[in-house]
């Protein structure tokens, strides 16, 4: 029976099946050490991986310094280019990641951040009534400081905000039926 490789060409084989193995060795460990660290899923949709963790957890940046209606309307709101240009116009002013930034400046376009949390037309949620009553955002999204990648921790159903009005009710002798009254939250 002749042999289908000579002995050579073995070789040849042996050590490209070598080298690719460790390509995809080398591949892995970068992938590793250039993905945020774990802790949240990477979201590859947004056009800046902003990092919640860097920004309120290492640097202390209060919630609201970006957020700054939710204490006064329904929505907290995400902060426009020139929110992050007060400090990235002088620091990393030239990296490339942010150069959504710098075209949103150019062009008066807002930047196109997907959605984490959205409900249906049909519910009502105001995030100041929220607020004002000392219902803190850790309680509703967890710990964004600790999240390299924004992600949703509640299931944001009926179920969930009825639970807590429920509790809230409860705890604070507030009127349970307009806590769970429907037309609290459809109106
Ligand atoms: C008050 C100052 C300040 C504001 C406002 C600010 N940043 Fe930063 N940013 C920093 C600092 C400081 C770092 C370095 C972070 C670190 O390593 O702790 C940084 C780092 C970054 C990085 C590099 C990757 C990382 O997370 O380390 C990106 C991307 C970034 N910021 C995007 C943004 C975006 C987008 C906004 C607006 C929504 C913003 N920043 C607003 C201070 C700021
Ligand atoms: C330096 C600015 C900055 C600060 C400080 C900041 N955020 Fe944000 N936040 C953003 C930006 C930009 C986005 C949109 C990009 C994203 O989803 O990561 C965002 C998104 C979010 C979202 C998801 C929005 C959605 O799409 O549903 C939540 C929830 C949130 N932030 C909560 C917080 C809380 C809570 C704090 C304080 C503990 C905080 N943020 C502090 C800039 C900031
Ligand atoms: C009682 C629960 C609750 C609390 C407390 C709460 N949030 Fe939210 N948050 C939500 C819900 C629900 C949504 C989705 C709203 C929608 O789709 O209309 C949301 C959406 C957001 C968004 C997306 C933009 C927007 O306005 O819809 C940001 C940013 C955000 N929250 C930040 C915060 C910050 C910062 C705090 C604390 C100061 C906070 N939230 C407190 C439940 C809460
Ligand atoms: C972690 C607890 C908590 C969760 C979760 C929560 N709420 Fe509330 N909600 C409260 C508290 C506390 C009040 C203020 C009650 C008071 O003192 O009047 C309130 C008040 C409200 C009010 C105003 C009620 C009124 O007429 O005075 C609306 C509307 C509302 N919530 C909608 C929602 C919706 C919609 C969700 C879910 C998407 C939700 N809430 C989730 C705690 C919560
Ligand atoms: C505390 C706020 C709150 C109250 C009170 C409330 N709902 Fe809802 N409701 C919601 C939220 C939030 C959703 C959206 C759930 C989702 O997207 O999964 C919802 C969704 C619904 C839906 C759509 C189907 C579904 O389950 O997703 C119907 C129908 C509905 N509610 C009926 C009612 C009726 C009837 C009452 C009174 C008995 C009521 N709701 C009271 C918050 C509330």
């Amino acid at each position: 029976m002749p042999q289908v490789f000579h002995p050579p060409l073995v070789l040849v084989l042996k050590l490209v099946a070598l080298a690719l193995l460790l390509i995809a060795g080398a591949g892995w460990i970068t992938l590793y050490m250039v993905l945020p660290p774990r802790g949240g899923p990477v979201d590859p949709r947004q056009p800046i991986p902003f990092s919640h963790q860097h920004h309120v957890g290492d640097d202390g940046i209060d919630c609201r310094y970006c957020h700054w209606s939710v204490e006064k309307s329904a929505y907290a709101g995400i902060p426009s280019a020139q929110v992050c240009l007060t400090c990235h116009s002088q620091l990393f002013s030239d990296a490339p990641v942010l150069e959504p930034l710098r075209e949103s400046a150019r062009t008066g376009r807002p930047i196109r951040w997907v959605r984490v949390h959205e409900l249906p037309d049909f519910v009502f949620f105001d995030h100041s009534i929220h607020v004002a009553k000392g219902v803190g955002c850790v309680e509703c999204h967890g710990r964004v400081d600790k999240m390299p990648r924004i992600h949703r921790v509640a299931s944001l159903e009926m179920q969930w905000c009825l639970e807590c009005h429920r509790r809230m009710a409860r705890m604070r002798g507030l009127d349970e039926r307009r806590m769970t009254d429907c037309s609290t939250c459809h109106r």
